[in-house]
């Protein structure tokens, strides 16, 4: 199959895109336990971008499931389609010239180099949204830790199932230190 398909390029390519928007496209890669902060942070990150006359825009885990994921459920296998779907949509999007936002839990270390492939290291920013199982679990904004801990949810990050953290992010968001504001400031320096 694959020996029947070849790429078949344009002439208007990333730069001239970026020279049109006047910006970077990239892929800010928000990866931490659910509850982490990676949602909250990047709508206020989209709406400052926004303020400023940035084009950019937002996929967010959730989201992408009601759609182009939905087939896909929560065993290692299908999160790690789900990434692998998402860092070739996410590297589509910077392609086109857009600040691209992506909040997905991301739990494995594997999917998250491959997003960073996909877009190429030099337009991926991987931000670390930082905070400890207790705190998320206290926060519990969607209240699925108290479902996880009554085992009415498999496959649960952080519970029943594994975050590798990042060994070497671009940034580290500690949302148990800082304020959202604080966070907000931190990831507008990467872009
Ligand atoms: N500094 C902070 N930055 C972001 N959120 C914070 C911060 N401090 C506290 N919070 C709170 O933490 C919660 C984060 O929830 P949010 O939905 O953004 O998490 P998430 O990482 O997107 O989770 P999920 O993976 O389930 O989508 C919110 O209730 C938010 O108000
Ligand atoms: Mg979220």
């Amino acid at each position: 199959m694959v020996d029947n398909i070849k790429w078949h390029s344009g002439e208007i390519n990333k730069a001239a895109r970026e020279e049109l928007l006047g910006q970077q496209g990239m892929v800010l890669w928000f990866t931490g336990l659910s509850g982490s902060g990676k949602s909250t942070i990047a709508v206020e990150v989209e709406k400052e971008l926004y303020r400023r006359g940035r084009a950019s825009y937002r996929l967010d885990g959730d989201n992408l499931r009601f759609g182009l994921n939905k087939d896909l459920g929560f065993t290692a296998a299908d999160r790690e389609e789900n990434i692998r779907r998402i860092g070739e949509v996410a590297a589509l999007f910077a392609d086109a010239g857009l600040i691209t936002l992506a909040s997905f839990i991301s739990p494995y270390r594997s999917g998250r180099e491959a997003a960073r492939e996909a877009a190429g290291v030099e337009n991926f920013k991987e931000i670390y949204v930082k905070a400890s199982v207790e705190a998320c679990a206290e926060r519990d904004p969607k209240g699925l830790y108290a479902k996880a801990k009554k085992g009415e949810i498999e496959n649960f990050t952080g519970i029943s199932a594994p975050y590798e953290e990042p060994e070497n992010p671009d940034l580290i968001v500690d949302t148990e230190k800082l304020s959202l504001e604080e966070s907000v400031e931190l990831v507008l320096g990467l872009v």
